[in-house]
């Protein structure tokens, strides 16, 4: 049947969410489909889903829900949904969402574009997904859920700089509360050469950071020729990437932070010194129920392990509140835990008991929600108090920042001005000869130069700074001068710049 082209993909959840998008919109580009902005536009709609809280399911549904009118006009659309809720609710979508098309889960992303043409000639609802954890030997399961990591787009990246390097899929860890085990299928990590070669790759196409996935991803370990690698073995063989001035991972389990691997981050200069080690709870009880395999002594003793090697270094964290059985003292402890240890940031989220899980088969949900909802801002402010004076320890400093480009302020001007978007902006400034002068001043408005706008980079201990500067500092390490600062973001001046003579070549390519 005939389509128009257009492809409309809208992403929620994780990181990893993210990467899986940009690969299935390559494998659609490489059979002639196109990006489109608006679901109205296309005859391919996809959802990339998210399972972890019951809130972001429902508001995929009511996205879903949305386009059940507008298809009667447009009968020769595809509606898919491909992601976590699709491996976790299977034929239960076409019950939810009649018009749906097509269930893709996360383990079976690559048949997408076979399968979307399936739908097309045969008019026939398909489903693609990967067995469930008991549905055979450990290998069977996890050889149902495949990655294709190769295929990128690099359109789809958060800039042209930046890209996800996906070192493992799958989780073993089985977190009482948690549908990722389910949804993501068994932990497999990949072949280390594979890894490297995707990031040699990413760095001829321009990328300068990588940030390397995994649910949790100081749990690497694969076996290449008689030979264990771990993470920090993995960090030392791509930290050499020509090209490559940063390297991140997440996110980490805290039990499986070995001193390998902090030694390894101490004596490797292009790895970001930011570690995102979720505690989860303060209360040993809590921690306990969860099942997350230590207490709040051994997360103590792994932030004084990490101090004593990188002093430098940054740490944050994700928080669930009102868990079942959370008593206010239990709370409290989380308290306690945010001021002890002064989380860079953290992320806080209410308990939502999820089908098929440990918790919501063992335990009462019975912390009412309005007191989730208290406990949630109560650790939130606290949080932000802690984050906002940590900050401001930084004000007068000179830090080195790997600039992402125009900050989200200057990228809605941008767009409400009609000007080309980031990706196409760094398309323009590619076709520039880069010999510019060696250092560019922060108000520099020379021919060569675009006009300044308020840019966004990190620091290596992955602290947001904005700044105003020149676009072409974009993908490049500059020093700013902080200035002033709020809980989230650093705002600074730029001090200056080392332009590269013929740094053109190592400017993206944007096919
Ligand atoms: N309810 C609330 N938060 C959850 N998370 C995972 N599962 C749940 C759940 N059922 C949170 C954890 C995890 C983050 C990605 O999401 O804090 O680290
Ligand atoms: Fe979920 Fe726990 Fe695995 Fe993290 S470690 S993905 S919380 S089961």
């Amino acid at each position: 049947m005939e389509h128009n082209g257009k492809l409309y993909i809208e992403t929620v959840g994780c990181q990893m969410n993210m990467l899986d998008s940009e690969l299935v919109v390559a494998a659609l580009r490489n059979q002639g489909y196109e990006l489109c902005e608006s679901p109205k536009e296309a005859d391919t709609v996809l959802f990339n889903t998210c399972s972890v809280r019951e809130h972001a399911e429902h508001k995929i549904y009511s996205s879903v829900g949305r386009l059940k009118y507008g298809r009667r006009k447009r009968p020769n659309q595809v509606i898919g949904v491909i992601g976590c809720m699709a491996q976790k609710d299977q034929q239960k979508v076409f019950e939810k969402a009649p018009h749906v098309d097509l269930v893709v889960g996360t383990g079976q992303l690559a048949e997408i574009p076979r399968l979307v043409d399936e739908v097309r000639t045969t008019r026939k609802k398909q489903v693609a997904v990967s067995l469930g954890r008991r549905d055979g030997s450990r290998d069977a399961v996890a050889g149902s859920f495949t990655s294709y990591d190769p295929l990128r787009d690099p359109q789809m990246r958060p800039s042209p700089w930046q890209a996800f390097v996906r070192i493992m899929i799958g989780c073993d860890k089985f977190c009482t509360y948690c549908v990722v085990p389910t949804t993501r299928g068994p932990e497999q990590s990949r072949p280390p050469s594979d890894i490297a070669r995707e990031v040699r790759t990413l760095a001829e196409q321009g990328v300068r950071e990588v940030t390397l996935l995994g649910q949790t991803v100081n749990s690497y370990k694969h076996t290449e020729e008689g030979r264990l690698h771990r993470l920090s073995d993995l960090l030392e063989m791509i930290h050499d990437t020509s090209g490559i001035e940063r390297i991140k991972f997440v996110t980490n389990y805290p039990k499986d932070m070995t001193d390998d691997l902090l030694q390894a981050m101490r004596d490797l200069p292009k790895v970001s010194r930011y570690l995102h080690v979720p505690l989860q709870a303060g209360c040993n009880d809590v921690l306990k129920r969860m099942k997350r395999g230590y207490t709040v002594e051994d997360y103590r003793e792994m932030m004084q392990r990490i101090n004593a090697t990188l002093p430098d270094c940054a740490v944050s964290s994700d928080f669930i509140v009102g868990f079942c059985g959370e008593s206010e003292e239990s709370f409290q402890k989380s308290m306690d835990a945010v001021r002890e240890f002064r989380f860079k940031n953290s992320f806080i989220f209410k308990y939502s008991p999820r089908p098929g899980t440990k918790a919501d088969d063992l335990f009462d949900d019975d912390v009412p929600e309005s007191v989730k909802k208290r406990r949630n801002n109560e650790l939130l402010a606290l949080q932000t108090a802690i984050s906002e004076e940590d900050n401001a320890e930084f004000i007068g400093r000179t830090v080195e920042i790997l600039v992402e480009g125009p900050s989200k302020k200057a990228s809605r001007e941008r767009a409400s001005m009609d000007l080309p978007g980031w990706h196409d902006a760094a398309k323009l400034e590619a076709t520039d000869d880069g010999a510019g002068a060696d250092t560019v001043p922060a108000d520099s408005s020379g021919a060569a130069a675009s006009a300044a706008m308020q840019l966004v980079g990190r620091t290596k201990c992955d602290r947001i700074v904005v700044f105003d500067g020149n676009p072409r500092l974009a993908g490049t390490l500059a020093e700013v001068r902080v200035e002033d600062c709020t809980a989230t973001t650093l705002l600074g001046a730029i001090v200056t710049r080392e332009v590269q003579h013929g740094s053109a070549g190592l400017l993206p390519i944007l096919s």
